[in-house]
């Protein structure tokens, strides 16, 4: 056995994290052969339902789980902290875009920031998870001078899985036989679902011509996919929580253990919201979903996609509504 990892996940007496984080002591993220303490942090008024979670938590005697530590000090929380699910926040309601929750939620991501710099573990790697997530994670990056910057991502599988549900659907192939289906952008309406790139496996067949049905996939498809978080909320009353927690299981997966490779050899690629090195033309530092590749822990941007006039346009479209996101918090940005 290894070593336990130290994993916090704030927000943890919440929806998302009551399904996270029986995935995470199970062995679900990490590995069947990794322990894990689990780090939980919560505001005071929500620690007495957490105190349920962690009964519900010790009954289920998951062989993995090292230790549970239960906090609402951000301090304590990141105590030595390998990796970080940053979760706790407000949810919009169906009258509300993510954006219009970055005067409430953002201040809490300058004091975890401030908490995980001077708490964390070297070798930390953070996602955010809380909305509007890349601009959360934004003002967590400029809050932890001394991390380096590629250690805080946000989170925005959950639009890949839903965008390759939807495909999966459409040509009735199941979600594995799905490659390269990623995301660009803001975890917001103006996502783009990059389905030109996309490929149906093991040919590899360009989804566009499997489809072969332009008008659906620039149309319905892009729709569903970009309007998927505010359906659920009308259709359920409160936002997506499991599948809102498996993405980030995935995210962190796939961090660790790395991208596939597919039937002809090729790499598949997966959707990370991470600080801009300046590639595509996306303003440099800002939070933003890229296709990646992951291996050995690091992840690398994938060179040389080619955008038509159609992927161009989105993708200006995403950089431009986030850079209009970091100015409207500058005065949290340090
Ligand atoms: P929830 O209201 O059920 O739970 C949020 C929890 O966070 C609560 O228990 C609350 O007490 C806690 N919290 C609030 N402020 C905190 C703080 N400063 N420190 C620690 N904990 C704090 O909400 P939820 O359904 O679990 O959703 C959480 C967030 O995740 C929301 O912002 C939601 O919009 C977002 N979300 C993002 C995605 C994505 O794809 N990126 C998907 C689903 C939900
Ligand atoms: C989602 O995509 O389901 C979440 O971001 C919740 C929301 O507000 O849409």
């Amino acid at each position: 056995m290894n070593a336990p990892l130290q994993v916090s996940v704030t927000g943890a007496a919440g929806n998302i994290g009551y399904s996270l984080l029986f995935r995470l002591a199970a062995g679900d993220c990490f590995g069947r052969d990794q322990p894990v303490v689990l780090r939980l942090l919560e505001i005071p008024p929500a620690m007495g339902a957490l105190e349920g979670v962690a009964m519900e938590l010790s009954d289920a005697a998951f062989p993995l789980l090292a230790g549970l530590e239960l906090t609402d000090d951000p301090n304590v929380a990141f105590s030595g902290v390998n990796r970080a699910f940053l979760v706790g926040s407000r949810p919009r309601s169906k009258d509300m875009d993510r954006a219009d929750l970055i005067k409430i939620n953002g201040p809490i991501f300058t004091g975890q920031g401030k908490a995980l710099n001077d708490n964390a573990a070297d070798d930390l790697r953070v996602v955010v998870v809380g909305n509007p997530c890349n601009t959360n994670c934004l003002i967590a990056n400029h809050s932890a001078p001394d991390v380096p910057s590629e250690r805080f991502t946000a989170m925005t599988r959950l639009d890949q899985n839903r965008a390759i549900c939807q495909l999966s659907a459409k040509l009735g192939v199941g979600a594995g036989d799905i490659g390269r289906m990623v995301v660009w952008g803001n975890h917001s309406n103006t996502m783009f679902a990059d389905f030109f790139h996309a490929r149906v496996e093991p040919e590899g067949r360009p989804v566009p011509d499997a489809v072969g049905d332009a008008a659906w996939l620039e149309g319905d498809f892009l729709t569903t996919v970009g309007g998927r978080g505010k359906a659920i909320i009308v259709a359920r009353g409160a936002s997506s929580a499991a599948s809102a927690a498996s993405a980030a299981i995935d995210h962190m997966s796939t961090w660790q253990h790395g991208t596939r490779t597919l039937a002809d050899g090729a790499a598949d690629w997966t959707s990370m919201a991470i600080p801009s090195g300046g590639q595509y033309g996306v303003p440099e530092g800002l939070i933003f979903s890229f296709p990646l590749t992951v291996s050995d822990g690091t992840y690398t941007v994938v060179e040389g996609v080619e955008h038509n006039a159609f992927a161009q346009e989105r993708i200006d479209k995403t950089a431009g509504e986030l850079s209009f996101e970091r100015d409207a918090v500058k005065d949290l940005l340090g």
